[in-house]
């Protein structure tokens, strides 16, 4: 990828493109946000850090969304985040107009680009994203997988006392108090982790895992996660623009996997040159896909009070 465009430079967009200039995952990062000055500098900031990490990736700040011109990917972190107590869904009305904005120019001037959604509640508003822009599915997807399986893996690691290395999770359904980590499908080295763990323990880490957002929240207070998120975002650039297919949980627009459609949600998919490129299906044992359904029942109701058909 030449060109990719963050819109929203508040600490997820910063930490992000940071991440993506230290790995020269592209030629050229345009950060946008509305904040006069904040993008200039936030670009300039980094920029002056590439002789150090040695970097060639050029960054330019801007405060119109036209800049985003002739991108091959634009990342959406711009929104408002949600304070302390509030639920991902509660900062939903406030943030569809800033989506719909942000489309409506890549329709107009990248009409080439994939779109990758951060901004909260990520499901509903990947959902907007993909229906507002009329492209296909596999240019228009969400974090959200990679986030939370890299808290369940790190609080594995913490159980266990093994290294990160070996341990991989997997966390499904929407991003929320719904999410549905997947002990059954959580290793350490290829071996599931209840050969390791108690069920009060697996537990324990299932609840952390669907919490983890709202833990960072309540000890900052003043913001939600960046470094967890921006390092999340970063290895699904990467998968993109190295082609590599890899396997992550990712947001995708479900057209009848897991007996759903017309909704967005975590699943793991294949992440290649072209995007999201296939949905996987897993299967899933009863109670697993009970969870399932309850979560995306959770993210129709959201999007039933968008009334977008
Ligand atoms: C979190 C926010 C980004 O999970 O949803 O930290």
């Amino acid at each position: 990828m030449d060109k990719i465009t963050i819109v929203g430079a508040g600490r997820v967009g910063e930490s992000t493109a940071h991440n993506l200039a230290k790995a020269e995952l592209c030629r050229h990062i345009s950060l946008i946000d509305i904040k006069e000055g904040m993008p200039q500098g936030t670009a300039l900031d980094i920029q002056e850090s590439a002789p150090i990490f040695g970097f060639d990736t050029k960054l330019s700040g801007h405060n119109e969304l036209g800049a985003m011109s002739g991108s091959d990917l634009i990342i959406i972190t711009a929104g408002v985040p949600r304070k302390p107590g509030m639920s991902r869904s509660d900062v939903l009305d406030v943030n569809v107009p800033v989506i719909t904005a942000i489309i409506d120019e890549a329709v107009r001037s990248a009409p080439q680009a994939m779109i990758l959604v951060v901004t909260n509640p990520v499901d509903v508003l990947t959902y907007v994203a993909w229906k507002r822009s009329g492209w296909q599915r596999h240019r228009v997807f969400g974090l959200s997988g990679v986030l939370d399986s890299t808290r369940m893996a790190s609080f594995v690691a913490i159980e266990t006392g093994f290294s990160v290395k070996d341990i991989s999770a997997m966390v499904l359904g929407g991003h929320g108090d719904t999410m549905v980590p997947l002990p059954r499908y959580t290793c350490v080295n290829g071996i599931p982790i209840s050969h390791f763990l108690e069920e009060k323990t697996l537990a324990r880490i299932v609840e952390r895992t669907r919490q983890g957002g709202a833990e960072i929240l309540a000890l900052r207070k003043t913001s939600s996660a960046y470094d967890a998120p921006a390092a999340a975002v970063a290895t699904m650039v990467d998968a993109i623009q190295h082609g590599r297919r890899r396997v992550l949980p990712s947001v995708a627009i479900l057209d009848g996997e897991y007996g759903q459609r017309g909704i967005c949600m975590g699943v793991p998919a294949i992440l290649g040159s072209n995007g999201m490129e296939q949905v996987i299906e897993l299967a899933l044992n009863p109670d697993e896909s009970a969870q399932f359904v309850r979560s995306a029942e959770h993210v129709r109701a959201d999007l039933a009070r968008l009334k977008l058909d």
